[in-house]
């Protein structure tokens, strides 16, 4: 018996779609995400609830329990996960969401031979399998459970070409005759194409195909809504699916690549590599003493943090020597790059868990003007995102990339613990620049050093 009047639920639906509209507002600035989150969040309890109040359900215990299990299993990974594991754990929440999406339409379709209502069943069917074992490969991927780089064999685009040409003969099948086999048939190659389309994708391009993927949930689910004539599943799905295609784009250009060359890069040998070449040549590498120096009698200094400072987790100490610097009259900003670290936001984040109030942290336009007038720019765990080959090579896989023109500060002191590259695996012509000096050692122990040593001065 269903306790809500269509009215209530209708009223209910409504609330839960401005919740997430609210939830994406509040998710576009570290100050307000918290509680974007948490209103996002309220948005899907209200959907829910919803539901159980509105609609007739069978099997209510199954549900129940599958609630229970889900939540049991996600709720300590998404508690325990690190902060550098975050895409991964967003790829397999997303993947998940576009699997289910594919099994409800499964089930759906023996429900209507309507051949709109199925041809949103083939639609549901085919991205919700896609997204569901693309996102598994990047998991694979970004966990390092199989190679980083780029997996292309001979032969791989005409067996893509066939799998296209196999989903829509299954697809047109499922559309004409409803038969459960063809749906089955449909679901596999589905599963089959969303290997193949994210295999070949490798080393710093993953994140963003994630984000592409997520795209593919969001669409999977608004079609499913349409299948079970729920409206409020078409409104969240055009949600994810407009903001995925928002965020994917705007992560590429941040990159200064395009969607297509992203996914189908590796085919013209232009994709990013994440190759592990360590150079031998000569770098001057210093002190902590002498790096505290630097930066202790200059007037003005910007620290521009990377991807290694979320590995060290020496967010507190790099906002504890910021204070320090500044406490001696020394200006100090964070040169924030779009795309530093592993998900978009990823400084901010982590910054802000520090306390780096919001104003000290610039962003890559503001910023670049100010490096000539810079004393020591300070580079923490950063490597791609200051690397001026994505401006003076061609043939770089980061080419095109805007950078932070760190070059142009009177000296560059780099934080890191080896001469290994970046997540785009090439080397960094800046590391052995006469003005640059490396501080080899965890990202966190040299900032305690360097802190210590500047509050000795
Ligand atoms: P990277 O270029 O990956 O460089 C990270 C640096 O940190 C490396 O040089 C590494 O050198 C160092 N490092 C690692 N662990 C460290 C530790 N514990 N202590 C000190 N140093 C450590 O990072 P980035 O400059 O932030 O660039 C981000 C990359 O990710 C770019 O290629 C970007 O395109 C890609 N990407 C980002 C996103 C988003 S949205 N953020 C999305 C897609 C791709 P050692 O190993 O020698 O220490």
């Amino acid at each position: 018996m269903s306790i809500l009047s269509s009215e209530w639920t209708a009223l209910l639906y409504l609330a839960a779609a401005v919740c997430f509209i609210l939830a994406l507002k509040g998710l576009s600035s570290p100050r307000t995400a918290r509680r974007g989150n948490l209103i996002g969040a309220a948005g899907a309890l209200i959907a829910v609830v919803t539901v159980f109040l509105s609609v007739k359900l069978e099997n209510i215990p199954l549900i129940l329990v599958a609630i229970a299990v889900g939540s049991a299993i996600a709720t300590p990974i998404a508690r325990r996960v690190q902060m550098t594991q975050m895409p991964q754990l967003v790829a397999l929440f997303n993947g998940v969401g576009g699997g289910a999406a594919a099994l409800v339409a499964v089930l759906e379709l023996g429900h209507n031979t309507d051949p709109w209502f199925r041809l949103a069943v083939v639609f549901t069917m085919l991205i919700g399998a896609v997204s569901f074992a693309g996102s598994a490969v990047t998991v694979a991927k970004l966990q390092e459970l199989i190679t980083t780089r780029p997996v292309v064999f001979p032969g791989m685009r005409w067996i893509m070409s066939l799998a296209v040409i196999a989903v829509l003969v299954a697809g047109g099948f499922v559309i004409a005759t409803g038969s459960a086999g063809w749906a089955i048939a449909l679901l596999v190659l589905g599963l089959i194409a969303g290997l193949l389309l994210v295999l070949p994708v490798g080393g710093a391009d993953v994140p963003i195909v994630i984000s592409l993927l997520n795209a593919f949930t969001g669409l999977a689910v608004a079609a499913s809504g349409l299948v079970l004539g729920n409206v409020l599943l078409v409104v969240a799905g055009t949600l994810v699916g407009a903001s995925g295609t928002i965020l994917t784009r705007a992560m590429a250009s941040a990159m200064g690549r395009g969607v297509s060359g992203i996914m189908f890069g590796a085919f013209r040998g232009g994709s990013t590599a994440g190759s592990t070449v360590q150079s031998d040549r000569p770098v001057r590498s210093s002190s902590a003493e002498d790096v505290a120096v630097l930066l202790g009698y200059a007037q003005r200094v910007v620290i521009v943090p990377g991807y290694g400072l979320a590995v060290a987790q020496g967010q507190h100490t790099i906002a504890e020597l910021a204070t320090a610097l500044e406490a001696r009259g020394i200006g100090v900003d964070f040169a924030i790059h779009p795309v530093a670290g592993r998900m978009p936001g990823h400084m901010n984040v982590l910054l802000a868990e520090a306390n780096v109030p919001y104003e000290s942290l610039k962003e890559m336009a503001e910023v670049n003007p100010e490096f000539k007038n810079t004393d020591v720019t300070l580079v923490v765990g950063a490597n791609d995102v200051v690397n001026p080959a994505a401006k003076t090579s061609p043939g770089s896989p980061i080419y095109g990339m805007p950078i932070l023109e760190v070059g142009h500060s009177n000296q560059v002191v780099f934080l890191k613990r080896s001469m290994r590259p970046g997540f785009a695996g090439i080397e960094n012509e800046l590391l052995f620049d006469p003005k640059t000096t490396l501080l080899f050692g965890d990202a966190k122990d040299s900032l305690g050093k360097v802190l210590g040593a500047v509050k000795a001065l």
